[in-house]
């Protein structure tokens, strides 16, 4: 059975007493609503200066974890500025975000770059939650499928049988994410379903079966049920919605 994840990227956003209290209100509003039998895992990704203060307030044994967005490809040194994998471990990180469009596109973040970012993050005990997605200029010149196995194919696919064991794929197309256009769930699936049968040619078909796909671009309250109901979505990468404590709360039921 795959796992079920439901990771909420906070992108830019809050303040640390706001990140705090967002932390609280979720914690408190998961407890008052049992889980169902699909509890999925839930991953909570807020900005760096926050992590140790949001990781020490979450309940020790779950269903929350913390995650960063991103993190250096070098394990330490003259990176003014920036944060190390190893650093991200060392405040209760179990999850990193890689390959986010926007770090792609505002950072020029490409998959050689990506490659180093995930050996480092693995080395370090992470599990990255890699991103791949297509521009709408993709999608409308019928390339989307093309461009996916690139990424895939360029960024994640020289990891070793064992290194891939520990990453999570994100399919964020960059034309609904923070735009209220949400792929279909028919969209959805065809895609993670292609991605899902790239991973069996380039690893094993358990690799495939094993493998969390979770969808990201304008995932919300509202549309959570129907976009997990589809058999190759195995959670959601949640952007907007995860700054609500009660939207986000919302899309962990929705399985
Ligand atoms: O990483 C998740 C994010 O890119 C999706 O953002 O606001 O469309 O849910 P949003």
């Amino acid at each position: 059975m795959r796992q079920k994840i439901v990771a909420g990227n906070w992108k830019m956003n809050l303040t640390y007493p706001a990140a705090l209290a967002l932390t609280d209100e979720i914690t408190a509003l998961l407890a008052e609503a049992p889980a169902g039998p699909a509890q999925p895992l839930v991953v909570v990704c807020p900005p760096f200066p926050f992590l140790a203060g949001v990781g020490e307030k979450l309940p020790k044994g779950g269903p929350l974890h913390l995650g960063a967005q991103n993190c250096h490809q070098k394990e330490s040194g003259a990176f003014t500025g920036e944060v190390s994998a190893p650093m991200l471990a060392s405040v209760g990180c179990e999850y990193v975000i890689l390959g986010h469009s926007e770090r792609r596109q505002h950072f020029r973040e490409d998959d050689a770059l990506l490659g180093q970012k995930l050996k480092t993050a693995l080395a370090a005990g992470l599990k990255p939650i890699f991103c791949v997605g297509e521009s709408l200029e993709t999608r409308e010149a019928d390339d989307t499928f093309a461009f996916i196995a690139k990424q895939l194919k360029d960024g994640l696919f020289h990891l070793s049988n064992e290194e891939f064991a520990q990453v999570v794929v994100a399919y964020e197309p960059i034309w609904a994410i923070g735009t209220g256009k949400t792929a279909t769930s028919a969209q959805a699936q065809e895609v993670h379903a292609f991605i899902r049968e790239q991973v069996a040619r380039a690893y094993t078909a358990d690799a495939a079966a094993s493998v969390s796909i979770l969808y990201g671009g304008s995932a919300n309250a509202q549309n959570a049920r129907e976009l997990f109901g589809q058999p190759d979505v195995d959670g959601g990468l949640i952007g907007g919605a995860s700054l609500k404590a009660p939207d986000f709360v919302a899309i962990i039921r929705s399985f």
